[in-house]
């Protein structure tokens, strides 16, 4: 079956079974590898892609479900003031350990200050709740996220 869909801003046609796994698709035949593979049951963030804008676990989404929809990672929104801020508040506050979680949450926490450009902190654990990192205990990240917001909202 033919799927059409944006994959990091690029045109896509995907041609295969409806139901196989978003996740797969995307690291196995585009080669887009930030997104992870974790446990593979939808329980901890590391295959977190945005679409149409909103977090969504890659490893529990069929290709199916993205017809017509704007899939991105963090490869696609590496262009962006966004992006740029979060990556260095993550690098100044020592938020990266083994590195596994962070594409997932820097996709958690772009979603979050798109919609909520002023976070509060309860809604900054709220935003990564879905995001599992076994390494930095939070609280580096939470604070990476909070610095960042408060350049975002000057954008
Ligand atoms: S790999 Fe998708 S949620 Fe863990
Ligand atoms: S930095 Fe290692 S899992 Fe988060």
């Amino acid at each position: 079956m033919k799927i059409r869909f944006k994959l990091n801003n690029k045109d896509i046609e995907y041609c295969g079974p409806p139901m196989a796994r978003l996740i797969d698709f995307i690291r196995d035949t585009m080669g887009v590898t930030s997104c992870k593979i974790g446990c593979g049951e939808g329980e901890c963030g590391a295959c977190s892609v945005l679409i149409d804008g909103r977090l969504a676990l890659a490893c529990i989404t069929p290709v199916g479900q993205v017809r017509n929809k704007s899939v991105l990672t963090v490869e696609g929104i590496r262009d962006t003031r966004e992006f740029s801020i979060l990556k260095r508040s993550f690098e100044e506050h020592g938020s990266v350990q083994c590195g596994f979680c962070i594409p997932g949450m820097i996709l958690a926490a772009y979603s979050l200050l798109k919609s909520t450009p002023n976070p509060r902190e309860e809604e900054i654990r709220e935003a990564i709740s879905g995001n599992l990192c076994r390494c930095t205990g939070y609280l580096s990240i939470i604070e990476a996220i909070k610095s960042a917001a408060r350049e975002v909202e000057k954008l």
